[in-house]
C-alpha cells in the first residue's frame, strides 16, 4: 500500500483518489501515526501530505521518530507534497525560511521549469515547463546532503528536489489537484517508474479480498446481522457480506412511518428482486408516530428516532436469537473511508471549535454497547467505489444512482410536528411528483439531492374561482461533492413552472410551492 501521512491539507484525500486511480491502494493516516503503526503496513511508498502550517510554528507536526530511517533500510520511496517537502528538507538537515513574508507567498497557478532528472526525465517530459497549482508561504532555502533542485518557479524558488540514491523526493507545489496539468502523470511516474509499483486495485480485487476476509472472520457457525436503510452503502454492503456467508446474514429493514411515497414496497422489491437478501421488513410505523406525536423540537425529534431506532434493532436481534437459536455476533455497517478519515483528525486539528449542527442518525449510527463485532466492507472505499462494486454485483443501476436520503426521513422535512393533519400524505404526494418530474426532465443524475419540505403555514389562493386557505410546499434541489457544502440548483423557468403546476393542481390542500435557493452554508441542506 502506499501510505499517506496526513498534514491536515484539504487536498490530502485527493492525493488518495489519484493513487487509486492509477489502481494503486493507498490509505491515509495522521501525520503523527506511530512509525510502529505504519510498518504494521508494510508501506511500498510513504506520501507526506501538504498542510496549513509552517514548519517554524511551535507545536507545528513532525514527521514520526525514525520514520525517515526506517524507509531508507526498507528501500521505500518517499514524497514530500508542499508542507510534507518542507518537513523532509528541515528534519534532514536543510533550511527552510520564511522567505516570501514581505512579498506574500505563491498562490494559485504558476509555470515551474524543470530539470533533466529522475523526478522529470527528458525522454518523460521534453518539455521543461509544466504549469502547475501552488499554495505555499515558506521555501527550502538550502538542501539537505544529497539532494539536488530539479525545478523551479519563475521567482527562483526551488519547487521539486530528489535525492533518487535514498529514494527521496519532493514538490513544492500540489500534483494532486486538477488544476497541475502534469499532476496525475508525476505520481504515475513516481508510483510507477521511480517505485516500481504496478496496478492492481480493482474493485474486483477488493470485492474477492473481502469474501476471504469476512468468511475467515465469521467462520462457518456465526450469524451477521445488518440494517438495510434503502440507500446505496448498507445495500452493497449487505450483498458482500450474504455472498460471503449465505443465509447466516439476517437483514433488517424498518419502515419507520416516515419515508418516502411507496418506499417500503420498492426497496424491498429491489432487496428480494435483484439482490436476493434475506430481509425481514419490521413495520414499526405506529409506534414512532406514536413516540413522535406532540414533538416540534428538531434536535428532539432527531434524537427520539434515533432511540427508538435502536430499540427496534435491539428487538429484532433477540428475536433473531430465538428462531435461529444463535446470539448473532457481527453486525455490518456501511461505514464509508471518508468516515473512517474524519474520525481520526490530522494533529493540529482545533476540535475545540467544530460545533455540532445536527445530531445526524443513520443506520451506521448504531451505539457500541449494542455488543457487536463489526463488519465494515466499505471502510476503505469512497462513494464512487461503491457504486462500482454494485455494478458489479449487479445492483440496479437505478438504486446506485439515488440520492442520499436522511435516516430520520420526512421527519426533518415537515417542520414542526410530523403526526399533525396530513402532513405526511401531503409532502410524500408533493415529494413524488417533484422527484417524477426531475427524472423526465433528465436532471435526477445532474442534482446531488431533490425533496421537498411540508411548511406548517396557510396561505390564502384562489382555485376554480374559490378562495382557498392552504399549506405552502418548498423545493429543494442541490449540486454538492460531499454534502458538507451545497449550491441550489438554478433549475430554468419552464421546469419550475411545470412542477408547480403540477403540485398545486395534483396534491390537494397545496396551493402555494416555493424554491429555496439557499446554499450551504448559511442554510444546511435538510431543512432541520
Ligand atoms: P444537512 O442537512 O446536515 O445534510 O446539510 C447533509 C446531508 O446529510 C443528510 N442527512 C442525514 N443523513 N442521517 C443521515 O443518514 C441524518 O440524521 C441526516 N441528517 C441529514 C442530508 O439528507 C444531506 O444529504
Amino acid at each position: 500500500a502506499v501510505v499517506i501521512l496526513d498534514y491536515g491539507s484539504q487536498y490530502t484525500q485527493l492525493i488518495t483518489r489519484r493513487c487509486r486511480e492509477l489502481l494503486i491502494f493507498s490509505e491515509v493516516v495522521p501525520g503523527d501515526t506511530d512509525l510502529a503503526r505504519i510498518a504494521k503496513e508494510s508501506p511500498r511508498v510513504v506520501i507526506l501530505s501538504g498542510g496549513p502550517n509552517s514548519v517554524h510554528v511551535a507545536g507545528a507536526p513532525k514527521v514520526p521518530d525514525g520514520l525517515f530511517d526506517y524507509c531508507r533500510e526498507h528501500n521505500v520511496p518517499v514524497l514530500g507534497i508542499c508542507y510534507g517537502m518542507q518537513l523532509m528538507v528541515q528534519t534532514l538537515g536543510g533550511t527552510v525560511s520564511c522567505a516570501f513574508e514581505a512579498e506574500g507567498g505563491e498562490y494559485g497557478r504558476t509555470t515551474i521549469a524543470t530539470k533533466n532528472s529522475r523526478l522529470f526525465p527528458l525522454e518523460t517530459w521534453p518539455a521543461a515547463e509544466q504549469t502547475v497549482w501552488m499554495s505555499h508561504g515558506d521555501e527550502a532555502t538550502a538542501l539537505p546532503d544529497g539532494f539536488t533542485a530539479v525545478a523551479h518557479s519563475p521567482k527562483g524558488t526551488i519547487v521539486a528536489i530528489e535525492n533518487p540514491k535514498i529514494g527521496f523526493y519532493g514538490l513544492q507545489y500540489h500534483p494532486e489537484v486538477m488544476h497541475t496539468e502534469k499532476g496525475t502523470e508525476t505520481l504515475r511516474h513516481f508510483l510507477y517508474a521511480i517505485s516500481g509499483l504496478t496496478g492492481t486495485w480493482s474493485m474486483k480485487n477488493v470485492y474477492e479480498e473481502q469474501l476471504k476476509a469476512i468468511q475467515a472472520k465469521v467462520g462457518t457457525e456465526d450469524h451477521v446481522i445488518c440494517a438495510l436503510s434503502g440507500g446505496v452503502d448498507s445495500a452493497v454492503a449487505a450483498t458482500i457480506v450474504h455472498k460471503a456467508i449465505g443465509d447466516r446474514l439476517h437483514c433488517v429493514f424498518v419502515d419507520n412511518g416516515l419515508l418516502r411515497y411507496k418506499e417500503q414496497e420498492r426497496v424491498m422489491a429491489t432487496f428480494n428482486e435483484h439482490l436476493h437478501l434475506p430481509v425481514t421488513c419490521v413495520d414499526a410505523s405506529e409506534r414512532m408516530l406514536t413516540r413522535l406525536k406532540g414533538m416540534d423540537d428538531p434536535e428532539g425529534k432527531r434524537k427520539a428516532i434515533g432511540e427508538l431506532f435502536i430499540r427496534i434493532f435491539e428487538d429484532f436481534a433477540k428475536k433473531l436469537e430465538v428462531e435461529v437459536g444463535h446470539k448473532p455476533k457481527f453486525l455490518v455497517q456501511g461505514t464509508l473511508y471518508p468516515d473512517v478519515i474524519e474520525s481520526c483528525p490530522p494533529p493540529g486539528t482545533d476540535l475545540k471549535h467544530s460545533h455540532k449542527i445536527k445530531s445526524h442518525h443513520n443506520v451506521g449510527g448504531l451505539p457500541e454497547d449494542l455488543q457487536f463485532e463489526l463488519i465494515e466492507p466499505l471502510r476503505w472505499l469512497f462513494k464512487d467505489e461503491v457504486r462500482k462494486i454494485g455494478a458489479l454485483l449487479e445492483v440496479p443501476r437505478a438504486f446506485l444512482s439515488r440520492h442520499p436520503f436522511p435516516g430520520p426521513g420526512l421527519a426533518v422535512r415537515i417542520l414542526g410536528d410530523v403526526t399533525e393533519g396530513n402532513a405526511l400524505e401531503v409532502l410524500r404526494h408533493a415529494d413524488e411528483i417533484y422527484t417524477n418530474t426531475i427524472r423526465e426532465f433528465g436532471l435526477y443524475d445532474e442534482i446531488w439531492q431533490a425533496f421537498a419540505v411540508f411548511l406548517p403555514v396557510k396561505s390564502v389562493g384562489v382555485q376554480g374561482d374559490q378562495r382557498t386557505h392552504s399549506h405552502v410546499i418548498a423545493l429543494r434541489a442541490v449540486t454538492s461533492g460531499d454534502g458538507m457544502t451545497a449550491d441550489w440548483y438554478p433549475f430554468d423557468g419552464k421546469f419550475l413552472k411545470e412542477v408547480s403546476s403540477r403540485i398545486c393542481n395534483k396534491v390537494k390542500s397545496v396551493n402555494r410551492v416555493v424554491y429555496d435557493i439557499t446554499s450551504k452554508p448559511p442554510g444546511t441542506i435538510e431543512w432541520e
